[in-house]
């Protein structure tokens, strides 16, 4: 009915990255002016509310207790339970906002900032990895190529913009390929480190499109090498390709290409790729505990959780 981002883009680009103290910061000052807006636009109140649904995990501590707090106060104050969501599980549900006949099982491709898994989700609530990176996740391969070739922060939609007008054939680089269902990125940035470095001050900004779109070509096509391959091992109905990085432009075309008629490809819409508010709702209401059994508070923070819980 509402899902609002305040962009912190701003407040962090001048460091080139994100600051986690300025984060949680901003957080706190921005909440409840966000909910506010959150209930106009959606011209409900708080009565209305069933269930708040808030991330407990993997993220910035910082950040967590802030939303967790928030989150718990107004539990208390309008006596509305409150169920702790997994970021991962998150990105997975956004695929169900934009296509509400999608059910488990299903085969996920979570491509963020942090993760580069393929998971199996046999029923709600339930998730299996099956594949994960080595090194760097996509997302985080992105932002790091994007330094490299003076692209600023964030590095992933600016390297996507700059390699549709690029050429990957002008300047190859290796596709990374592991055995199994293992990814690993790092030696692709050290290839274009290297690339850079070869070329030097003679570099044009036509090589840089050209290398953006090459070491674009290289991550997606390793992404949905993987994915092709647990496809072909265990045949799923349903694939979904979510996360941050399925905001890319090459990646939703070859995507679609490489699952073909082989199962239904669901990718969410652009809004709902990136992080953001209604995905954590959709985890809360898919997988949270029948209402009645509340979740034992207070909910636990764990800037690092993994994909079981
Ligand atoms: O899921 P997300 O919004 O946040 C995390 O949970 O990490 O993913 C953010 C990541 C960043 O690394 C960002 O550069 C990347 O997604 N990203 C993209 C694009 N849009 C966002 N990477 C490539 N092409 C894009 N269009
Ligand atoms: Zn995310």
């Amino acid at each position: 009915m509402a899902n609002l981002i305040h962009s912190q883009v701003d407040l962090h680009k001048d460091f080139g990255g994100v600051v986690p103290e300025l984060a949680a910061r901003d957080h706190l000052e921005r909440l409840p002016h966000l909910l506010d807006l959150a209930f106009k636009g959606a011209g409900v109140a708080a009565n209305d509310v069933d269930l708040i649904a808030v991330t407990r995990g993997p993220g910035l501590a910082g950040c967590l207790l802030v939303g967790v707090g928030v989150a718990e106060g107004l539990s208390a104050s309008w006596s509305v339970p409150v169920t702790g969501v997994n970021h991962l599980w998150g990105h997975i549900y956004a695929a169900m906002l934009s296509r509400p006949d999608l059910e488990p099982p299903l085969l996920g491709l979570v491509v963020s900032g942090a993760h580069s898994d393929l998971v199996s989700m046999p029923e709600h609530g339930r998730f299996e990895v099956i594949g994960r990176t080595r090194d760097d996740a996509a997302g985080e391969a992105f932002d790091k190529a994007a330094r490299m070739l003076g692209l600023g922060y964030p590095g992933g939609p600016a390297l996507d913009r700059l390699a549709r007008t690029g050429d990957a054939s002008r300047q190859p680089l290796p596709k990374p390929s592991l055995p199994g269902l293992e990814y690993s990125f790092s030696g692709l940035k050290t290839a274009l480190l290297y690339r850079l470095r070869d070329l030097g001050e003679s570099v044009t900004p036509q090589d840089k499109a050209d290398l953006a779109a090459s070491f674009e070509r290289s991550v997606v096509e390793s992404l949905l090498e993987k994915l092709h391959l647990a496809l072909e091992a265990t045949p799923t109905a349903e694939v979904v390709v979510c996360g941050g990085v399925a905001a890319n432009t090459l990646l939703r075309e070859r995507a679609a290409e490489v699952v073909g008629s082989r199962a239904r490809l669901t990718m969410p819409p652009l809004d709902l790729c990136t992080d953001n508010a209604a995905m954590i709702a959709a985890a809360g209401y898919f997988s949270s505990p029948p209402r009645g059994e509340a979740e034992p508070a207070p909910i636990e923070v764990n800037p690092s959780l993994g994909w079981d819980s």
